[in-house]
């Protein structure tokens, strides 16, 4: 198996490779095979989900920049949502000799063989942003506090609606949730829920759909023009003659989508306001769509902090390191729990943004105009 795997991969390592180097635009070795040594000056494979959303892009970037600052050389590839190509690329990266690998995975349960050949090759693994699920050949998880992510979405909508200080409406609620082979899917839903089901609960919030279940309200691949449909779906099948007051989405990108087929029903008038509408990863576009007062809230995940703590596990991992964690209990990958640093996720609205993103440093005014 090993052996046909691997006499596979080096005859598509060729074109591969091409792929590889034009799809990053970074530096790589040239497509020649390391040499063993040190690991300083060694490749390392990056392996990103997309780059249809912006926030890969910057993550693949800044991972780039770190690993440079580092000593390394870098092979960056985007699977383009695709998992077959993902593993493809993983393997490829293998046959052409990086040290260490860094992950941000598409389907989270598809790459169970590439990373044996991992393994057997003694290559360390980073899990980026995605946990990957059912294997041990994956090291160390380097994230964001999911969970979290989903209970500042979930209090946002709370607050903005009056219900945290005492309004019973009922108001109308739509949720969203994002792609069922992406491990945080669960982590960002179940966050959210835990703040809004007591409100549904005592009637306050009514999901008028009835789509209230985690697997009736997924959205495959994260893909905005799914969610606009669903939304469009919703709207024309239960609001001809009710108004949606929040609608709980996950990631900016369906937020867009979502608020395409608000628009299109006639929201975002003075008769027929907007709802409440959450999202995540302060993308510029959803950002300037907050300031205009059209998406309502973000949830910002610095890209920059999460790229130097993948980095800097991959670099310990290498040199005799324990890299640093500090979560040791929350991500069991259905074979391991996988030791992981969480990061700290921020609410951002019309409120805080110059103060979180632009004093911050993420985007400068001249960007969000
Ligand atoms: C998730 C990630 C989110 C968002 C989403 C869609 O895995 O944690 O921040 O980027 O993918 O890309």
């Amino acid at each position: 198996m090993r052996n046909r795997r691997a006499a596979l991969a080096a005859i598509t390592a060729a074109a591969s490779l091409a792929l590889t180097l034009s799809a990053c635009g970074q530096s790589g070795s040239g497509g020649s095979k390391e040499k063993s040594g040190s690991a300083k000056g060694g490749t390392i494979g990056i392996a990103m989900p997309t780059k249809s959303s912006e926030r890969w892009i910057n993550d693949g970037n800044n991972v780039v920049k770190n690993l440079q600052a580092k000593g390394y050389k870098t092979k960056l590839v985007y699977g383009e949502d695709d998992p077959s190509t993902q593993v493809s690329q993983i393997e490829n990266l293998i046959t052409q000799g990086v040290k260490g690998l860094i992950i941000a995975a598409i389907d989270n349960k598809s790459l169970n063989n590439v990373l044996r050949e991992a393994a057997s090759a003694k290559i360390p693994v980073i899990a980026y942003d995605r946990l990957i699920l059912g294997t041990k050949n994956v090291d160390y998880y380097a994230s964001f506090d999911n969970e979290k992510v989903g209970v500042l979405q979930g209090t946002y909508i709370a607050h903005k609606l009056g219900l945290d200080s005492g309004k019973k409406g009922p108001f109308n609620i739509e949720l969203f949730a994002g792609s069922n082979d992406d491990n945080n899917t669960k982590y960002f839903f179940g966050g959210a829920m835990s703040v809004l089901q007591p409100y549904i609960d005592k009637k306050e919030l009514v999901v008028k759909s009835g789509q209230t279940q985690l697997n009736q309200v997924t959205t495959l691949r994260w893909d905005g023009a799914t969610a606009q449909k669903r939304m469009e779906d919703i709207l024309t099948s239960t609001y001809s003659s009710a108004k949606v007051d929040a609608v709980l989405s996950p990631y900016d990108g369906i937020s867009i989508g979502i608020l395409a087929a608000l628009k299109s029903d006639g929201y975002g008038s003075s008769g027929k306001p907007l709802p409440v509408i959450t999202g995540q990863d302060a993308e510029l576009a959803s950002v300037k769509s907050i300031i205009s007062g059209q998406q309502t809230q973000t949830v910002y995940k610095d890209t920059r902090k999460l790229a130097d703590v993948a980095a800097t596990m991959v670099d310990d991992s290498l040199n005799g390191k324990k890299p640093q964690v500090n979560d040791t209990k929350t991500y069991n990958n259905g074979t391991k729990v996988v030791p992981a640093m969480l990061l700290q996720p921020v609410s951002v609205d019309k409120t805080n943004y110059e103060d979180v993103l632009v004093k911050g440093g993420y985007y400068t005014d001249a960007q969000l105009k």
